[in-house]
This record gives C-alpha cells, sequence and structure tokens, in this order.
C-alpha cells in the first residue's frame, strides 16, 4: 500500500513537554512530561486525571494555543497550530465565559462568523447545530439566563457550528446535573456516530466508561496508563451471571455442581444498581431544552 494513502491520526503526541515558569523567581513548573500520545480518526478518548495534572495544557498545545517546549504535535496530520489544524478543531473550553447578553442564536452565529462558516447558509446553519443540542426552544433566550446545563450545550452548539472533524470538550458535564450529563453523553456519542473524532475530559468517571473507546490517565503531566475501557474494567477470564430470587438449596447445589467440574465460585454478591442510573429513571428524562420556562 502507498504510503500517502494512510490516514494520518487525528491527534498525534511526541514527546511533548510543556513547562511554565511560576512566581517572582520563575521557577519551572512541568506541567507536561514527555507525553506521547495517537488518537486515531473516530474514536471516543477520555484524557483523565486529578486537578492540575496537564489536561487542559496538554488541550491547549493541540489547539496551538500554547507551544510545547519540547516535542511534536499533529492535528491530522498537520502541525499543531497552523490553521489547517485549527479548522479542523471545535473546542469547548472548561469554564467556558459566553457574554450574558446575546442571545443563544447571536452567540454561536459569532462563532461561525469567526471559524469561517459561509455567510450563505449561516443563519440555517446555525439553527440546525442549536436543534441539535436541544436548545431550540430556547434560541432567542439571553445565554445569561441559561443554566449550567443549558450553558454547556450551548458551548457544544458554538464548538459544532463549522462542523469540525475533532471535537475537544474540555469538561463538558462540570457542574451539570445528571440529567443533563446523559444528555451530553448521548451527543457525544451522536458525534461517533458520525465519524467524529471525539476527546473529552471528565471527572465523571461514570461518563467516561460510558462514552470512550479508550482512555489515557495522566499524573503530573506524565502519562500513568492507557489502554481500551472494556480492556481495562473487564476481566476475560471471570464471568458474572445474575439470577433472580436463587433460593439458598439452589445456591448451594449451583456451587457444587461448578466444585465438581473444578470451577471455584468466587463469590456472590448482590448486584447494586448505579445511583446516577436511579436518579436518571426517578426523576425521569426531561426533553432536552425543557429548562426554559413556558412561553403561554
Ligand atoms: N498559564 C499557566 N501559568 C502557570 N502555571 C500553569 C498555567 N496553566 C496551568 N498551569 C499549571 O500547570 C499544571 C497543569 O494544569 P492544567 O490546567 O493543565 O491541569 P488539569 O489536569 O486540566 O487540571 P483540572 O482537572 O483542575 O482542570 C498545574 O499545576 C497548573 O497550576
Ligand atoms: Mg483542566
Amino acid at each position: 500500500m502507498n504510503t500517502s494513502d494512510k490516514v494520518p491520526p487525528a491527534i498525534e503526541l511526541e514527546g511533548v513537554t510543556k513547562d511554565f515558569s511560576v512566581g517572582l523567581r520563575g521557577v519551572k513548573l512541568r506541567a507536561v512530561d514527555g507525553l506521547s500520545l495517537v488518537v486515531p480518526e473516530g474514536e471516543v478518548f477520555g484524557l483523565l486525571g486529578p486537578n492540575g495534572s496537564g489536561k487542559s495544557t496538554t488541550i491547549k498545545v493541540i489547539l496551538g494555543l500554547l507551544a510545547p517546549g519540547a516535542g511534536v504535535c499533529r492535528v491530522f496530520g498537520a502541525p499543531g497550530g497552523t490553521v489547517e489544524a485549527r479548522r479542523a478543531i471545535g473546542y469547548l473550553p472548561e469554564a467556558p465565559y459566553f457574554y450574558r447578553y446575546l442571545s443563544g442564536t447571536e452567540l454561536v452565529r459569532f462563532y461561525a462568523g469567526i471559524c469561517g462558516v459561509p455567510r450563505r447558509g449561516r443563519d440555517a446553519r446555525v439553527r440546525e447545530v442549536i436543534e441539535w443540542v436541544g436548545l431550540g426552544g430556547a434560541a432567542e433566550r439571553r445565554v445569561g439566563t441559561y443554566s449550567k446545563g443549558m450553558l454547556q450545550r450551548i458551548g457544544l452548539a458554538q464548538a459544532l457550528v463549522h462542523d469540525p472533524r475533532l471535537v475537544i470538550l474540555d469538561e463538558p458535564t462540570a457542574g451539570v446535573d445528571p440529567i443533563g450529563a446523559a444528555e451530553i453523553s448521548g451527543l457525544i456519542l451522536k458525534l461517533k456516530q458520525r465519524g467524529k473524532t471525539v476527546l473529552i475530559t471528565s471527572h465523571l468517571l461514570a461518563q467516561i466508561e460510558d462514552v470512550c473507546d479508550r482512555v489515557a490517565i495522566l499524573d503530573r503531566g506524565r502519562l500513568i496508563l492507557e489502554g481500551e475501557v472494556g480492556e481495562l474494567v473487564g476481566r476475560r477470564d471471570r464471568q458474572a451471571l445474575v439470577v433472580d430470587k436463587l433460593p439458598p438449596e439452589e445456591l448451594a447445589a449451583l456451587g457444587q455442581w461448578l466444585a465438581e467440574r473444578g470451577r471455584r465460585l468466587v463469590s456472590v454478591e448482590q448486584p447494586r444498581a448505579r445511583l446516577d442510573k436511579i436518579f436518571l429513571e426517578r426523576v425521569g428524562k426531561a426533553p432536552a431544552g425543557s429548562e426554559q420556562p413556558s412561553s403561554s
């Protein structure tokens, strides 16, 4: 195969290091330390790590907002920071600040202009993307009146308006309730279905587990673990059976049956539902965009 036919990965980091000078004496702080990562096109990739581990700094290097002190960053084969690389990316910053007196439509139209969405068809595209994130009913309201969940969704609309191939979401569910977080997870999975690549950071590890194909964990700027979510959380050498109302004598007989075959019954547990699942079942899934008061 001709090597030029090979599709470049969405993100490629090779030995990226980023130092900051802090304090009056300019003491060096290494925020990212020799980080190498490859995110193939079409993957949902989770960047995890405790506060201050270098996730947002890594994202800023990918966006070209920060120049790495050492190492190389490429986006779909183009050097990070070039117009070509930047055009391919939609970005939702951590704790975004949006001008509160703009309506949702005005805000997304403003970003559409910056991102070079052609004037012809721009308004239709803005409407389409606002509908897609479930804010159609609140599009003409001022952003200053939006709830946190709505702010993150308008931020997502802003990031998607120019139909980027790579979507980078830095803590899209910070401060969002479980219903809003589940809606954002649903939108991320829809982006994946459309063939988009998504890089997400989140401290909601259950959400990461639900949406990501692969994750990397950073600690003090260094990569400490990387792998497929299924491989990391699953154990292929063990199976769990969930049985409805098994009487103790049948459980004992089952243990006996397994023992006769040289199998060890490792544990018998009461399955627990996840609290977020119970919350979603009980509160009831409100339709997207329903947080706005009725206009009638
Ligand atoms: N502009 C800056 N100047 C000086 N130090 C910085 C700067 N930006 C980040 N840092 C430092 O670099 C380290 C990594 O910060 P970063 O924001 O990348 O972490 P993070 O993993 O995104 O954390 P969080 O989970 O809190 O968002 C931290 O020690 C932080 O204080
Ligand atoms: Mg951060």
